[in-house]
């Protein structure tokens, strides 16, 4: 075969849409429910439930906001890259996340492309996922979950 199978996705994937949509946009806190308590008085909006993230370095909780959603993130201890980011940074904006329909096919495409990826796809809150090196992406943090 002359052509890898590689080149033929490259090719496929050439000028078409791979991101659905936002699905969700990542922020960074100290107090998890002091931050969900924000959201429901200020903007009456609701949140779900804590689930333990990040390998067991975060509490994430979700805010609905219809179109997309607010995740939160509080660290669990000093370990982590959240932590780390609140040290550096202090609260606030941590990542924009896009949705995709086929996570490794787009990694290919990515990596193709000369994009950092980091690490493996995890499965994340909402699905298996994984983050581009903000160096390569004008200064954000991208991640890219399948759903
Ligand atoms: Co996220």
């Amino acid at each position: 075969m002359s052509v890898s199978s590689l080149s033929l996705k490259v090719l496929f994937n050439w000028g078409m849409q791979m991101i659905k949509k936002v699905s969700h946009l990542g922020m960074a806190v100290k107090n998890l429910e002091e931050a969900r308590e924000f959201y429901r008085s200020a903007f009456g909006l609701e949140s779900s439930d804590p689930i333990i993230g990040g390998d067991g370095t975060l509490r994430v909780s979700m805010v609905d906001v219809g179109n997309t959603l607010i995740e939160l993130l509080q660290p669990i201890g000093n370990e982590g890259v959240v932590a780390k980011f609140l040290e550096k940074r202090g609260e606030g904006f941590h990542h924009i996340c896009y949705e995709v329909d086929d996570i490794n096919a787009e990694i290919a495409s990515l990596k193709a492309a000369g994009l950092e990826i980091l690490g493996e796809p995890k499965p994340g809150a909402e699905g298996m996922a994984v983050f581009l090196h903000p160096r390569g992406t004008y200064g954000v943090l991208v991640e890219l979950v399948e759903k």
